[in-house]
């Protein structure tokens, strides 16, 4: 089987009620780390990768997110006119090409294999990135670009994975490891969230690479940890199945964009990563920890 991977899926039919009231009428996707909307990340990181054709898993309330990729006409002329071609060039670098964005609803949250699952009609036999927006990475290459460098040479399906501490392993997904070769490691298992013993402090991060056979997994609409259907679960049952399940500790930093602390973290991150705000955004951080030691 082709190791091109050319389909990406994002799940972004999630509620976000960790984000209330902002949520209240903005998808979360559509939250701003500085300038750029977190959906916007992740489709970056796709594109770098090669990824061409986007699948979003949606659902009611969504629309705003489905508005954001249309092309701003009326602005991009009026940029234009004025001649604000910095401006132009933001601007249409999140241009996407007509038909290259499909939408489908999940009618029910059902959880993150179900998601995955909803997008089943628009593949073919065929492997296929997923891309979690709430994790976004910081990385050169961009994490997905890693992994599916990666996959060339081990096919299969893919994980990134990081190393937690053992008290956060019930938060993720974690691998049992069968072979560890620095990079990328060989998993014998998968366990969706233990609540305890953990079989390693390898934790799942939000990208992934599934063998099309993954898909198949899925339509047994298993239900898993808190009783949802776990792509973790459809991952495993690969191995089950004894076929290849990777994880690669991709370099790079990621934060959890699903919680405040994570999201008030890339926003420092991010911000002081932009040479136009790290000078004075950078001093207004020394200062106030400065001013927190001082009050100690
Ligand atoms: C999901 C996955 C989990 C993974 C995590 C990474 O969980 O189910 O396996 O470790 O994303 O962010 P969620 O955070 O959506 O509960």
């Amino acid at each position: 089987m082709s190791r091109t991977v050319t389909k990406a899926i994002f799940p972004v039919a999630g509620l976000g009620t960790r984000f209330l009231p902002a949520t209240k009428s903005i998808p979360k996707e559509i939250m701003t780390l500085v300038d750029r909307p977190l959906i916007q990340y992740a489709i970056d990181e796709a594109r770098a990768a090669g990824i061409e054709e986007f699948i979003f898993v949606t659902s009611r309330g969504k629309g705003a997110l489905e508005d954001y990729f249309d092309h701003a006409h009326e602005l991009e002329s009026s940029l234009k006119k004025s001649g604000k071609n910095d401006l132009l060039d933001i601007l249409r670098e999140t241009n996407m090409d007509s038909g290259a964005i499909a939408y489908v609803r999940q009618h029910k949250a059902l959880g993150l294999g179900h998601a995955v699952w909803c997008a089943r009609r628009l593949l073919q036999d065929e492997p296929v990135a997923v891309v979690l927006t709430d994790d976004v990475i910081m990385g050169e290459p961009p994490c997905l670009q890693q992994m599916i460098e990666a996959y060339q040479e081990t096919g299969g399906t893919m994980v990134a994975t990081m190393e937690v501490p053992t008290e956060k392993t019930k938060s993720y997904g974690v691998l049992d490891v069968a072979e560890d070769m620095g990079a990328i490691v060989r998993a014998r298992g998968m366990v969706e969230k233990p609540k305890e013993n953990p079989p390693s402090n390898l934790a799942v991060i939000g990208r992934y690479i599934l063998a099309p056979t993954v898909m198949e997994n899925l339509n047994k609409l298993k239900q898993g940890a808190g009783g949802e259907i776990q792509l973790t679960d459809a991952i495993a049952d690969e191995i089950e199945a004894g076929r290849d399940v990777f994880g690669l500790r991709f370099r790079g930093q990621r934060f959890d964009c699903g919680s405040k602390a994570g999201f008030l973290q890339a926003t420092v991150a991010f911000g002081l990563a932009r040479d136009e705000l790290k000078d004075e955004f950078g001093d207004y951080l020394a200062d106030v920890m400065s001013m927190r030691k001082a009050a100690e």
